[in-house]
């Protein structure tokens, strides 16, 4: 405990002689443990992580100058510790803002600036903002402006676009990632690269292999889209005694190749249904159609007339009223997008994988199975369309290499409320178990997954230097040929691995 408060001391030491040097003025900017602000600023959506790093940072620090985050960087190194950023702090393994070795978080929260360029349509977005406050900005400026990424509003653009950003306009728009033009990053000697003086590499390896191990993202350029003033949203739910199963069957033969203005989400979960009295399989079809209901029935009726889609069952809105729709609020006002409080999970698991070929309809039995198992358990498996414009990528195009060939992206999630390790340890136990029974049914070799649903299941790096090898067991599931171009770019701009973290790219051993 002595060693960790030295450690503090001389951290808060450096940090303030470097402030008194640059003339900043370090009250609100760091906080340390003494502090009140500490303890809420720490506060998270999901505690599970603090079960795998109990380990608490040395100072936050939410810097509102450019200045104060060069000092961080100066210090961290001076004091071999580590740097965490936080955008939104919505990283699903908490790497944003816990670690096993001691470290400081780098919370951007002040740096969300955004300013919209209506003629050119683009947008400078400062890191630390939220979608929601994106979305809602944007709106403020246009009814026909927009921006692909996200349906939580509370996450952050930081960490979100620098890992792909799938959303509800995913097949007509792609991901966010391909919509940015310009990027503004801290390197690891406290130089602010934009991309008329960053490599090609490094501008390329931003947008989707994670800021995190390259630099800090203070902000993203990105081009906004078009959207219509009225879009058609519909939320339609059927039991398995109403011929869910078959509908999901059906729905994996549709939905990647539909009309790519229309994005049919699929929601999976078990409930007790108070009509029927009790426990059935729920199938939801979240969707959105960028146009008006009477151009979207005749396509439901060619394409899966088996969903029986009426009229009533649609509603017709601005786009950035779907936003709300598909944040799950209701009548509430826009300004609710700027708040940055995520909704509570107290304990919270999530896995990704990539579907090839549909699944049978006895594999989707067995996952029926997995979601009855317990009755208590909050869990979903959300099933996201590929297919549309995302094809139209190429797999090195980006980091973000799931592209044609893939006809959904399957998410699975599980929440609970209980703490201690019985409760941590069965619900883990639960999707890992569910994760193994899905591998017939995925892709292979690698087994994808999509790295904004970061896992550590899936592999992590050593405390101390990387290899190659170990790195790829994770790596290549999130990024495949690609990882190859991201050693190259690491080894340039970080040889030392200066921003690294339990999934971070290693630079090559030398
Ligand atoms: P956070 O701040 O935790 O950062 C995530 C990672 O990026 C960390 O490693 C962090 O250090 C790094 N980082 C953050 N800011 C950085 C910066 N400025 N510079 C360098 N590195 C930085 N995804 C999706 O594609 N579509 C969706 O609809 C959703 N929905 C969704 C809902 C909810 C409730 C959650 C919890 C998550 C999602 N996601 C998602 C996943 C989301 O895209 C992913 O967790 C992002 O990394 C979150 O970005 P934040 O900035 O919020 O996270």
């Amino acid at each position: 405990a002595s060693s960790s408060q030295d450690h503090n001391q001389h951290f808060l030491q450096c940090l303030t002689d470097q402030f008194q040097h640059s003339n900043l003025d370090p009250s609100n900017v760091i906080h340390t443990p003494k502090d009140a602000s500490y303890d809420s600023l720490l506060h998270t959506q999901n505690r599970r992580p603090a079960s795998t790093f109990p380990l608490r940072p040395l100072l936050i620090i939410t810097p509102y100058h450019k200045r104060e985050i060069k000092a961080v960087i100066y210090c961290s190194k001076k004091l071999r510790a580590q740097i965490r950023v936080r955008s939104g702090g919505h990283d699903y393994e908490g790497l944003s803002y816990s670690s096993k070795v001691p470290f400081v978080i780098l919370d951007l929260r002040n740096f969300r600036s955004i300013s919209i360029n209506t003629k050119d349509k683009t947008a400078w977005v400062e890191a630390g903002a939220t979608l929601g406050q994106l979305y809602y900005t944007i709106a403020r400026h246009s009814k026909t402006l927009a921006f692909t990424a996200g349906v939580c509003p509370t996450v952050g653009v930081g960490g979100h676009i620098s890992g792909g950003g799938y959303g509800m306009m995913s097949r007509k728009h792609s991901i966010a990632v391909d919509h940015v033009i310009d990027a503004k990053v801290m390197n690891v000697d406290g130089q602010i690269l934009d991309r008329r003086c960053m490599s090609e590499d490094l501008f390329w390896a931003i947008r989707g292999g994670g800021g995190a191990s390259f630099g800090i993202v203070l902000a993203w350029k990105v081009e906004l889209i078009t959207v219509p003033e009225t879009v058609t949203v519909f939320n339609v739910s059927r039991t398995s005694e109403h011929n869910a199963t078959h509908l999901v069957h059906r729905w994996q033969y549709v939905a990647e190749k539909i009309d790519e203005n229309l994005l049919l989400r699929l929601f999976l979960r078990s409930f007790v249904s108070p009509i029927l009295g009790k426990r059935t399989i729920q199938a939801s079809f979240t969707s959105l159609y960028l146009g008006r209901v009477h151009h979207l029935l005749p396509i439901m009726q060619e394409k899966f007339p088996e969903l029986g889609l009426v009229e009533n069952d649609c509603t017709e809105m601005s786009w950035i009223d779907s936003v709300l729709f598909f944040a799950g609020v209701r009548n509430e006002s826009l300004d609710i997008l700027l708040n940055r409080n995520p909704p509570r999970r107290p304990y919270f698991k999530g896995k990704s994988d990539y579907v090839k070929q549909p699944i049978p309809i006895n594999g989707l039995k067995g996952i029926w199975k997995f979601l009855h198992e317990e009755a208590e358990i909050r869990a979903e498996l959300e099933l996201s369309p590929y297919g549309g414009v995302l094809s139209n990528y190429s797999e090195s195009e980006t980091p973000f290499p799931h592209r044609a060939g893939n006809i959904f992206m399957i998410h699975y999630g599980i929440a609970w409320n209980r703490p201690g390790n019985i409760a941590l340890e069965k619900h883990m136990n639960w999707i890992r178990r569910l994760y193994s029974y899905m591998a017939p049914y995925v892709s292979k070799n690698p087994r994808a997954a999509y790295s904004n649903y970061r896992d550590l299941d899936l592999g992590m790096n050593n405390e101390g230097n990387t290899s190659y090898e170990q790195a790829s067991v994770w790596a290549l599931k999130y990024f495949r040929n690609n990882f190859n171009r991201l050693v190259h770019v690491k080894t340039q701009i970080d040889p030392s691995n200066f921003f690294r973290n339990e999934q971070s790219i290693p630079p090559l051993l030398s």
